[in-house]
């Protein structure tokens, strides 16, 4: 009825997680930023950066983006970020089978150590890099079914679903 009523200003705090290298950083450069950066270094314990998003509905959204460091020495450091987050973005890349592994330990981790009403999403990041494709769309499809989780593909590189990956989560807070 367009009373200024109907605004609403969320804030909310969201971790990325996934392996070293699948693009964390990247997604996040490209969503706060707008750019690529292809020699975009390895993260060092997390670092921080926030966004906000305006939905159709006159609702902002801003977002408190952790994003973690994927490497194998950093992993004890991940409760610390994804403790009282209340969405956390799980990435692999799509030419990757060994990072959508990790991807569904981070799911499990986060299933048994995570806030019960987090809302969480599966991201097979560098679609762009189709021909060398070993994760099928399908298998992200399914597992992120099975376990309630919103799923797209993006690629940082070229800014195909970034916004919408963002979007689409604002949309489906409490
Ligand atoms: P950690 O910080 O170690 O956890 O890694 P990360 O997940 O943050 O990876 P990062 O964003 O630094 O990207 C790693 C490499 O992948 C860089 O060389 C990027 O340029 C490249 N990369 C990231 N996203 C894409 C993408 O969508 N497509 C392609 N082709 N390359 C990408
Ligand atoms: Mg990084």
């Amino acid at each position: 009825n367009g009373s200024v009523n109907d605004a609403k200003n969320l804030r909310v705090k969201l971790v990325l997680l996934g392996d070293s290298g699948v693009g964390k950083s990247c997604i996040v450069l490209r969503f706060v930023r707008g750019q690529f950066d292809p020699t975009s270094k390895v993260t060092v314990g997390a670092s921080f950066l926030s966004q906000t998003v305006a939905l159709q509905d006159s609702t902002t959204v801003k977002f408190e983006i952790w994003d973690t460091a994927g490497q194998e020495r950093y992993a004890a450091l991940a409760p610390l970020y994804y403790r009282g987050a209340a969405v956390a973005v799980v990435v692999y890349d799509i030419t990757s089978p060994e990072s959508f592994t990790k991807a569904q330990y981070w799911v499990k981790e986060l299933q048994k150590h995570g806030s019960p009403d987090i809302v969480m999403a599966l991201v097979g990041n560098k679609a762009d890099l189709h021909e060398k494709r070993e994760v099928p769309v399908q298998d992200g499809i399914d597992y992120a079914e099975k376990n309630g989780m919103f799923f797209i593909e993006t690629s940082a590189k070229t800014a195909d679903n970034i916004n919408q990956l963002f979007e689409e989560i604002a949309k489906r807070l409490p």
